[in-house]
């Protein structure tokens, strides 16, 4: 039973430290998420001349305008974060010098073509090495103002409208599938003119952004992991200030159609963006089918979302969910790893999966292959089941959602 006030979105936050550090002078970013992935973005500014100072209420960026970074020392290093790589990618082309991205071994196995090739299409001068990091980038002049991205991811169309910026021309990027559109809201807040019609967004030449002072709202993504174990415990959480951006939203509208006790109240506007309160009750669970168009809105937490549907009544078939096989790990054998450990069933597919529920967890040993979301996720599966798992790796968790013990602890759960 309790109360509690998540850290700042990690989508967000990066794209808040991005653009507050191509402003002009000083913003104010309060709620900022300070973890492993967004300090990734943090030090990649810093390396590039830009002063953040971290306090423990905000952080304040000393912008220097859309041309003011200057050259790395070094490679950057992006550690395990691909919002970090991909969206420098792109911001970088427009810079007057060349860079380096580098990153972790777990990163290093992640695709960067995506982003590179559709970024070479447009003019800019990206290579990676074989697909992968490290990726060098050259002073680029786009040339072509029309892309179309053909996987759908929102990193992709944010690289491509970060390039943009730099556009002497407005550059128009089509996306087949609607994917979060953090980087369209901020841009707009920024007082950017941006066209949004449909499937396509053009990004219009610009000649400065705005300094700002913002309020992070609090991760959906880190509340999944809450709201799951308020529906599947005789518990009552009430998580305040949440991001409810409607990209964002596939998991808990799945979750009502289930038939969870889901309020959300207070809905306001911050930075841009829709917030509310939410509160979460114990639920009796139905199975549902997820369709290959919701999965851009539910796409990190599936892992968690697998876990809910092995507790509901009937079958959960999740598909067209290639995506998840390129996250910090192949989440869909990591999810099959984790429920055979925990000696429950799971029927996996190259694009999705399919779970009949419900299901008795047990106790066991879990592989989290270093990625937060899975080891997060077998921590509820223990507290859901009151089993005694053993996830490999909680460290890992650092990259999201640093408090997620404490937070777990502020509501009266102690941490198995
Ligand atoms: C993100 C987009 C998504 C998401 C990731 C964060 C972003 O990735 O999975 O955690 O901040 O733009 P894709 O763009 O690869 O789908």
């Amino acid at each position: 039973m309790g109360e509690v006030t998540l850290p700042g979105d990690k989508s967000l936050s990066h794209r808040a430290i991005i653009f507050a550090s191509i402003a002009n002078g000083k913003s104010i970013i309060r709620n900022l998420l300070l973890s492993g992935d967004t300090k990734a973005t943090i030090e990649a500014f810093q390396s590039m001349g830009i002063e953040i100072e971290v306090n423990s209420r905000e952080v304040v960026v000393y912008g220097k305008g859309l041309k003011g970074l200057t050259k790395p020392q070094g490679p950057i290093n992006c550690h395990n974060s691909g919002t970090t790589a991909r969206l420098l990618i792109g911001l970088l082309t427009g810079q007057d010098f060349d860079t380096t991205i580098i990153g972790s071994q777990q990163l290093n196995k992640r695709p960067m073509d995506r982003v590179c090739n559709p970024l070479k299409e447009i003019g800019c001068k990206v290579k990676s090495s074989h697909g992968s990091l490290p990726v060098s980038i050259n002073p680029s002049t786009i040339n072509r103002f029309t892309i179309s991205t053909d996987v759908s991811s929102a990193q992709v169309k944010s690289s491509l409208m970060l390039a943009s910026l730099y556009s002497d021309e407005p550059v128009v990027i089509g996306e087949s599938q609607l994917t979060r559109d953090h980087t369209e809201r901020i841009m707009s807040y920024l007082n950017i003119d941006l066209v949004r019609m449909g499937y396509t967004v053009t990004v219009p030449p610009v000649k400065e952004i705005p300094s700002f002072s913002a309020t992070i709202p609090s991760d959906v993504s880190s509340a999944s992991f809450l709201i799951a174990l308020g529906l599947l415990t005789e518990s009552s959480i009430k998580l305040n200030k949440v991001l409810i951006n409607e990209s964002r939203m596939g998991f808990i509208k799945a979750l009502i159609k289930m038939g969870a006790q889901i309020n959300i109240e207070n809905i306001d506007t911050q930075f841009g963006e829709q917030i509310g309160d939410i509160e979460v009750k114990k639920s009796n669970l139905t199975a549902m089918e997820i369709e290959e168009e919701e999965i851009p809105s539910i796409i990190d937490e599936l892992p968690i979302f697998a876990l809910v549907a092995s507790q509901a009544k009937g079958e959960t078939l999740v598909k067209g969910a290639g995506e998840l096989r390129i996250k910090e790990s192949d989440r869909i054998e990591a999810v099959k790893d984790l429920f055979l450990s925990i000696g429950m069933k799971i029927h996996t597919q190259q694009e999705g999966f399919q779970i009949v529920g419900k299901q008795e967890i047990k106790s066991g040993s879990v592989k989290t292959y270093g990625d937060h979301r899975i080891a997060m996720t077998a921590v509820i599966a223990a507290l859901v089941g009151g089993k005694d798992i053993t996830p490999d790796n909680t460290d890992c968790i650092k990259d999201s959602y640093p408090s997620f013990f404490s937070d777990l602890q502020s509501i009266g759960v102690d941490s198995p």
